[in-house]
């Protein structure tokens, strides 16, 4: 599985994120209530990235453009408009970077 870092521990602080890019898709990494996450960069409902989105303090995100909500921890839609959950992705923290681990493409 390959493991993508993302940035030093310390540069994301809690209710940020950030955009990567990856053999998958853009991922967007975001910390919550002291959580990391990684979730599929790209809204299930449209066009909009969700490393703009608004982090909330109970692990969820709210998308900038229809503010459909998701868990980030399960990546399930929470509320309309979204229906479709985003993806996630384990996220490890390894000697102060964070890393993301990418499924092998077929
Ligand atoms: Fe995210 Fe519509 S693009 S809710």
């Amino acid at each position: 599985m390959p493991r993508i870092a993302v940035c030093p521990d310390n540069d994301l602080p809690d209710g940020e994120a950030v955009k990567i890019d990856s053999p998958v898709s853009a991922i967007a990494v975001i910390r919550s209530a002291g959580e990391l996450y990684a979730v599929t960069d790209r809204c299930s409902h449209g066009n909009a990235s969700m490393s703009e989105g608004y982090v909330e303090e109970d692990g969820t995100v709210e998308c900038p453009l229809h503010a459909a909500r998701f868990c980030l921890k399960t990546g399930a839609a929470l509320c309309q408009p979204a229906t479709e959950p985003l993806m996630t992705y384990p996220v490890i923290v390894e000697a102060g970077t964070i890393y993301v681990d990418i499924p092998e493409t077929a």
